[in-house]
């Protein structure tokens, strides 16, 4: 079978690897059809992952169909439209025994801690596959993922319909988060430097969105909420001077900030500005079990998973689609593979 390859960091290719072994009782073979593109595929790509090893197949935002299922598998046969939960955990941790397998000690993740799906064929615990409607196209099937870490953030924020709301970044992620906020009838501000994106934000639905290249967001936020600042801001730029300013400034009293970016540098952050309005700082990994809800979003037509999507192309083209997405973020949202 045909998969996507990074040989070492920087060298990606198509090659042809070994078909998976047989099914064990509980596993599942899927048969990939679409598969998203991802930032973390581009770390992997270019060695900035802190947990790839090489050589490793990329590709974790998966859809398919049942390819073979093993002996045990009562729920899930031949055909049948899936999408696949990248996240494994070990059950035993004090994460996971209280239910945040997302944090597992040992979390792995598809296609970075071993390898993913960017391939014809991939074998997992049936527990990660997650059955569709007929009705999904493949390309919306593939970016499920994204929007599981979407429902993830807003559970961890406590989002509610009152509150009033930032999103940083309006890559494919602030765009789910987006979509995910706007479901539960919140208001919702977004900010990004890419005016198309912010374009496609509008479209979502945001009440206001803002180009932090020539608007200033302090004063936004502050006309925005009368002066009070927004209860609950999401980070998903990954820019440490936006988490800076989200803590510093932007929210409100009680507020709460649900950080999803993460880079490496330490933040300058005051603990009397987290003291004296009674911040929660909360962190939002992966997802807990959110496919089963996202796909019933989907069914009941209340997010637009297409309307993420910029390009589809085949997977033979991945080297051409990872370097698109890579170097012009103006053009492109989430890139999605056909197999
Ligand atoms: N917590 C998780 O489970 C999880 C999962 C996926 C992605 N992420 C992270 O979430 C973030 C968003 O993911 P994505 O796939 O949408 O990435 P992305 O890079 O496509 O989007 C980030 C957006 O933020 C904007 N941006 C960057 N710096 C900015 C700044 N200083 N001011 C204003 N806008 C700025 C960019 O223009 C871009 O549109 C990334 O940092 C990613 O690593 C976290
Ligand atoms: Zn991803
Ligand atoms: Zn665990």
């Amino acid at each position: 079978m045909k998969s996507v390859m990074i040989r070492k960091p920087g060298e990606i290719a198509v090659v042809d690897s070994p078909m998976p072994a047989e099914p064990e009782k509980n596993e599942v073979i899927v048969r990939i059809k679409a598969a998203g593109i991802c930032g973390s595929d581009l770390h992997v790509y270019h060695g900035r992952s802190a947990f790839a090893a090489y050589p490793r197949i990329i590709g974790h935002e998966l859809a398919g169909e049942v390819y073979q299922a093993g002996s045990l598998v009562s729920d899930l046969k031949p055909g049948d439209k899936v999408a696949i939960d990248p996240v494994i955990s070990c059950g035993n941790c004090y994460a996971c025994r209280i239910g945040r397998h997302n944090v597992c000690s040992s979390v792995k993740v598809l296609g970075i801690h071993v390898d993913g799906g960017f391939s014809q064929y991939i074998k997992v615990n049936a527990g990660n596959v997650h059955k569709i409607p007929d009705n999904i196209p493949w390309e919306e099937a593939a970016v499920i993922e994204p929007f599981t870490i979407a429902a993830e953030a807003v559970d961890r924020g406590r989002l509610s319909a009152d509150d009033s709301v930032l999103i940083c970044g309006a890559g494919p992620i602030g765009l789910a988060i987006l979509q995910a906020v706007r479901r539960a009838g919140a208001k919702a501000m977004i900010m990004d430097i890419i005016d198309s994106r912010l374009e496609r934000a509008k479209k979502m639905g945001a009440e206001k969105v803002v180009n932090t290249n020539n608007t200033d967001l302090v004063k936004a936020i502050m006309d925005f909420t009368d002066g009070e600042g927004v209860n609950l801001i999401f980070e998903a730029t990954g820019s440490i001077s936006v988490l800076e300013l989200c803590v510093s400034a932007l929210v409100s009293q009680a507020g709460r900030i649900v950080v999803l970016g993460y880079p490496r540098e330490t933040a300058r952050i005051t603990p009397l500005d987290i003291m004296r309005r009674e911040l929660d700082i909360i962190g939002s990994r992966l997802n807990r079990n959110m496919f089963p809800e996202v796909i019933e979003w989907i069914k009941a037509k209340e997010i637009e998973p297409s309307s993420i999507i910029s390009h589809v192309f085949p997977m033979e083209k991945v080297r051409e689609a990872i370097e698109m997405y890579d170097s012009e973020p103006e053009k492109t949202c989430k890139i999605v593979l056909t197999f």
